[in-house]
């Protein structure tokens, strides 16, 4: 899969200026669509948590033509998720979220090429972020003490 470096940069660039409205936004629906995910944030500090996320966002966009630097940062920052109590299925939820946030911000310029840009540019993300992590071994184990 070779992602749409530019659509995704110039996409990027219009959601820059209005970082703080975004990231309101974004935690506004996650926490409405998906309640499940709430408590994963409760001893967190969500302006700084908002700065954080919008952060990394830029990292990614700015090194999409650096695939060693993207895999080393994704990688890390999948493993630290895993001591966060986030889940494998809870990806989904926040990749869709962020589409529909920046369907919103997009307003006019979203378009279904922007659409599958982003679709496409948050499975490599999650799969880089996975990959940094050992599930399989945690859901494992139980088995394996049965037999
Ligand atoms: C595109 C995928 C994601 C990105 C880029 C991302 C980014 C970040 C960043 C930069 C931090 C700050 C701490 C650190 O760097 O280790 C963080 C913390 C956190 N993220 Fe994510 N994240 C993603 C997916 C998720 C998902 C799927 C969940 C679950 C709903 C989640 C929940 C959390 C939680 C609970 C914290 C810890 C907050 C605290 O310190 O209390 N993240 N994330």
């Amino acid at each position: 899969m070779s992602l749409n470096i530019e659509l995704l940069e110039s996409s990027f660039l219009q959601i820059k200026p209005q970082e703080t409205e975004f990231m309101a936004h974004f935690y506004k629906t996650l926490f409405a669509d998906y309640p499940e995910v709430k408590p994963l944030f409760a001893n967190t500090h969500m302006g700084k948590q908002a700065k954080q996320l919008f952060k990394s966002l830029v990292m990614v966009v700015e090194n999409l033509r650096n695939p060693d630097v993207l895999s080393n940062a994704l990688q890390g920052l999948g493993t630290r998720h895993v001591k966060y109590g986030v889940l494998p299925e809870h990806y989904p939820m926040v990749g869709s979220t962020l589409l529909k946030t920046f369907s919103i911000y997009l307003g006019s310029t979203w378009t279904p090429n922007t659409e599958q840009a982003w679709i496409e540019a948050y499975t490599v993300v999650t799969e880089l972020m996975l990959s940094g992590t050992d599930y399989s071994s945690k859901i494992l184990t139980p088995h394996a003490q049965q037999v």
